[in-house]
């Protein structure tokens, strides 16, 4: 691989695409269309709608079609590991992959959402100077849903003390344990009502839970317990600002929004298809802030 321009040692255009059901609404097109111009890159990027019933058979199609490989989204997480002949140790661990690589006629699996979190809180190792009060101090998270496992997996990974877990349905946290398991991150599961009395001493919260998206009920949560040096996040990205990101605007603390996260996880899968590791410019980010915004 390189970071350089370009490169495209294939002669015949490299597949991609995005698996999942429904899939009408996913920018992971325009991203990755983004970037294929912009390192002229002969290659395509397509949505590949799939159903549950027919995820298995549509994988083997496009193995079958000469595809490089394909992203995976909702409710395919899943079954894209359990299909898959190979994924590293971290998908291993949560069972679950957003990227499939073909090579060979063998699927390889891995999963790029933890990283792409991690990276759009700035914690890339290539990114310089950014607060990392939120890696040793605890960690409050909301939702216990499939959203939430990378990002579990990714702040363990990252060696937080402590992660503090509110989920309505306070069991399916139980579910989760098994992802701190050997290793020094202590996990709690804090009842819904007591969510706002979580976040005393925190570094950093994280919203997982649908609640804020458009067309659902904005997340209820006073931010009082927060530290003033804590950063707050959202996976939600449509609206960009929800309103828990402007209630922590408001108090003068860092609001990261979900785009960022989405924008980075699709770089390692770029990377492995078509041998170049692309950039998350401002100017992609407009691009996909014009389109969310309906303006393109
Ligand atoms: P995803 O895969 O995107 O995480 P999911 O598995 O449906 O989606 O999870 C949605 C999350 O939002 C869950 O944590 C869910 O809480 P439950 O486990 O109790 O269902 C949470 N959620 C959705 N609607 C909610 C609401 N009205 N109040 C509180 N939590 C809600």
């Amino acid at each position: 691989m390189t970071s350089g321009k370009t490169l495209n040692r294939i002669n015949t255009p490299v597949k991609a695409g995005i698996l999942g059901w429904p899939v009408t609404h996913s920018r992971s097109p325009l991203i990755h269309n983004y970037w294929l111009k912009m390192h002229g890159i002969e290659g395509s990027y397509e949505k590949l709608p799939a159903t549950a019933e027919d995820f298995e058979k549509v994988v083997k199609g496009l193995v079958g079609a000469g595809y490089a490989g394909a992203n995976v989204t909702a409710p395919h997480k899943e079954a894209a590991f359990a299909l898959a002949d190979f994924a590293d140790a971290s998908t291993t661990q949560l069972r679950a992959a957003n990227l499939l690589v073909f090579k060979g006629g063998a699927i390889h699996a891995s999963n790029t959402d933890g990283y792409g979190f991690l990276q759009s809180l700035g914690g890339g190792s290539d990114e310089a100077g950014y607060d990392k009060n939120w890696s040793t101090n605890p960690v409050a998270l909301l939702g216990a849903g499939g959203a939430s496992r990378a990002i579990i997996g990714a702040l363990v990974d990252a060696g937080i003390p402590e992660l503090r877990i509110s989920n309505r349905t306070l069991e399916k946290i139980d579910t989760l344990r098994f992802l701190c398991e050997g290793t020094p991150t202590n996990i709690s599961a804090v009842p819904w009502g007591d969510r706002a009395a979580m976040l005393e001493g925190c570094g950093l919260l994280v919203n997982t839970t649908s609640l804020g998206m458009s067309g659902q009920p904005p997340l209820d949560i006073s931010l009082d317990r927060l530290p003033d040096f804590a950063a707050v996040v959202d996976i939600v990205y449509a609206p960009l600002e929800t309103p828990l990101l402007k209630a922590a605007a408001l108090k003068g603390l860092r609001a990261v929004d979900g785009l960022g996260m989405l924008l980075h996880q699709a770089v390692p899968s770029f990377a492995a298809w078509f041998g170049v590791k692309p950039e998350v410019t401002p100017e992609l980010r407009r691009l996909i802030v014009t389109n969310l915004e309906g303006k393109s």
